[in-house]
Parts: C-alpha cells; sequence; structure tokens
C-alpha cells in the first residue's frame, strides 16, 4: 500500500498543484479543504489531470470537532502538508485577531491529531517574508540568515507557527517537521485545468498581470521605479508553482526514508532575481500580448530586494526549479484564457 499524506488546503493554489505530483508520485492522498477561499471545482480540475477522484474530505481545520473526522475516516495518514491559511497581506493588517485564530489554531490541531499516528511527519508552509529586507550583501538569501520582525500580522503567524513547531518537535519524539519557506510562486499546471484563482482585484502581481492583458483591469500599476535596483523597480525570486509542488514530494520523501533531522528549514526559490518590469517585458515577449502599464508609487511595506539560495534544498532534496520563466508566464496566461473563455 502507498503511503497516505494529508493535504490541508486541498482546493487551495499551491495545494491542488501539489496533490497532482503526490499522486504522481505514486502516494495516495487525501484532501481537505473548507473551500473558504476555494472551489469544488478545483476537485473537478484535479481529477482531470491525474484520471480520478482524490479522496477529500470537507472540512474546517480549525474546527478540532470536524478535522479529527479525518483522522478517524483515514487512520493511515503518515504525512500532513499544512497549507490551511489565510494568506493576504493587506487584509492581514486590519483583522490580526481572525489570522493568529485561524492560522494558529489550525496548525495546532493538525500536530496536536499528528503526534497520536504513529508516524507524523507534517510539512509547514512558510514564507521568504520570515527574513524581511535582506541586509546588504545577505543575497542570495540562506536559511541562516537571521529572520526579522515581522511587516504584517500574516508573516508574524508563519513566524509564530515555525516557532511552535519547533518546540512541539523537541517534544514529541514520533514527530518530524519541515518548514518550507516559499519565495513567489506563479503559473499554472501546463493542463490549464488548475492554477490561480484570486477572489476580488489580486494584489500579486502575476494574477494582476494575466487579469489585465485579458481585459478584465485597465492597467497594471508598477509600484514604484526608483528603488535601488538596475531598472528602479522590485526584485523577487519567482518560483513555477509546478516545480514548488515537486519541492513537497522531495520533502515528503526525504521525513519517510531518510534519517533526517526533526526539524529542517528549506528555501524553496530558483536562486535568482527578477524585477517586476523584466517579468512584465517577458510577458510582453512570450504572450505578444499588449499590457498597458504605468509607474506608481510605492506600495507600503514592500522588501526591495530578496532571492533565494537554494543551495540547501537543491543538495539535501535533490530538487531545483528549473522551468524557465518563458514557460511558466505562458502557463500562467494560458490558464487565464481559458478561465476567460478567450
Ligand atoms: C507578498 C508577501 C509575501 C507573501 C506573498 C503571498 C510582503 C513583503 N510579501 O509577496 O510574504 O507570501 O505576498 O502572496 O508582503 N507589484 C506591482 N503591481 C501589482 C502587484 C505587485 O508592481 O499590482 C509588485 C510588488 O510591488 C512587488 C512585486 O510586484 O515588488 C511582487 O508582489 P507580490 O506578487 O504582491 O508579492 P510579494 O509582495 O513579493
Amino acid at each position: 500500500m502507498a503511503d497516505r499524506v494529508l493535504v490541508t488546503g486541498a482546493t487551495g493554489y499551491i495545494g491542488s498543484h501539489t496533490i497532482v505530483e503526490l499522486v504522481n508520485a505514486g502516494y495516495e492522498v487525501v484532501g481537505v479543504d473548507d473551500f473558504s477561499n476555494s472551489s469544488r471545482d478545483v476537485l473537478d480540475g484535479i481529477a482531470g489531470i491525474i484520471g480520478r477522484k482524490i479522496p477529500f474530505v470537507e472540512a474546517d481545520c480549525s474546527d478540532m470537532a470536524q478535522f479529527s473526522k479525518v483522522f478517524e475516516s483515514y487512520p493511515d495518514i503518515r504525512a500532513a502538508i499544512h497549507f490551511a491559511a489565510y494568506k493576504a497581506v493587506g487584509e492581514s493588517v486590519g483583522k490580526p485577531v481572525e489570522y493568529f485564530k485561524n492560522n494558529l489554531s489550525s496548525l495546532l490541531n493538525l500536530v496536536d491529531l499528528m503526534r497520536r499516528q504513529p508516524s507524523a511527519n507534517i510539512v509547514f508552509s512558510s514564507s521568504c517574508t520570515v527574513y524581511g529586507e535582506p541586509d546588504e550583501g545577505a543575497l542570495p538569501i540562506s536559511e541562516t540568515a537571521r529572520t526579522k520582525e515581522a511587516t504584517s500580522p500574516y508573516g508574524r503567524s508563519k513566524q509564530i507557527c515555525e516557532d511552535m513547531l519547533k518546540d512541539c518537535g523537541r517534544a514529541y519524539e514520533n514527530l518530524k517537521i519541515t518548514a518550507l519557506r516559499y519565495f513567489n510562486p506563479i503559473g499554472a499546471h501546463p493542463s490549464a485545468k488548475i492554477g490561480e484563482l484570486p477572489r476580488g482585484v489580486p494584489q500579486n502581481l502575476v494574477p494582476f498581470v494575466t487579469q489585465t492583458a485579458a481585459g478584465l483591469r485597465k492597467e497594471l500599476s508598477i509600484f514604484g521605479n526608483d528603488y535601488d535596483t538596475p531598472d528602479g523597480t522590485c526584485i523577487r525570486d519567482y518560483i513555477y508553482v509546478c516545480d514548488l509542488a515537486k519541492a513537497h514530494v522531495a520533502a515528503v520523501n526525504r521525513m519517510l526514508t531518510q534519517d533526517s533531522e526533526r526539524y529542517e528549514i528549506f528555501n524553496l526559490g530558483t536562486g535568482n532575481g527578477v524585477s517586476v518590469l523584466e517579468l512584465v517585458n517577458t510577458f510582453i515577449k512570450v504572450t505578444g500580448v499588449a499590457l498597458p502599464y504605468r509607474f506608481a508609487p510605492r506600495r507600503a511595506g514592500d522588501i526591495v530586494k530578496v532571492w533565494a539560495d537554494a543551495t540547501k534544498a537543491n543538495t539535501v532534496l535533490g530538487w531545483k526549479a528549473d522551468t524557465p520563466l518563458d514557460e511558466v508566464l505562458l502557463s500562467a496566461w494560458n490558464w487565464e484564457k481559458k478561465i476567460r473563455n478567450l
């Protein structure tokens, strides 16, 4: 029997792509979601790719009564990947209670349920936001860089969750934890059956770009062109969501089959910094679509430049994000066209 992996936030952006890669790698899964920020249709998208419906339970992970039923129905869970969380940086500033309640309690419930399993392996979705603005000379940034004061409740929830997991790892001997610090996930599955589905006006760059190209938005605002970078716009490490999904499979493989440390952290990025303007120009070049944009004032709280030193993930997990940006942006565009019937 294949090992079963629980995926919380199963119908979310990264969760759905990870389920596809887990199944491709031969794992059994069980997905959990409460559809608070996703759609039931995503389950059909996943089924369309892998050729069958996945075992799935509708439940809110912050509600122990609902969440524990998943373990009653699937007692053979050997690893869990925890995506379920609120993730809008701006929104979190005005809703700290909601963010801490949801993000902390769902993780605590998961640990509480997993520690009763004979094999308790947890992969946690963290973020490069824990590094804040890297010090001069610290780029590319590695896992050994010190973390900085969070600039939003969202960011702080990631830091607190990492700290809680560290303490839990020390306390429960059967528990192994991997925290994955994502840089900027973008793109969609090459089949265009699943992808990113932001609600309302997208806050992140690539969905705003694709919606503008599709005519849903008048123009893209590039936030700031007077930063201390070669072209004046901010620099990020954009990682293809399918590459990111494969890193989760590698992390699960490692915890299940290797004598790994009980608490490990990995940066998941490409190792390349790309400016907003470079990304926009690449999008225009590969799609041939017009993309109206203008330079706008800086966005409050933005980091100027950050990209990953992904050496640890490359060597220890044997994983590399190597899909070219052209291909990634094309996948995002194909997804946008599909959902808009273009
Ligand atoms: C942000 C968070 C990160 C979080 C991620 C989740 C911060 C500092 N970082 O990443 O912790 O995990 O969201 O989604 O809050 N941009 C434009 N125009 C737009 C949108 C974005 O110019 O309409 C620019 C931004 O100024 C930035 C870059 O594009 O320079 C990327 O922005 P975005 O996609 O929002 O991601 P981050 O801010 O890097």
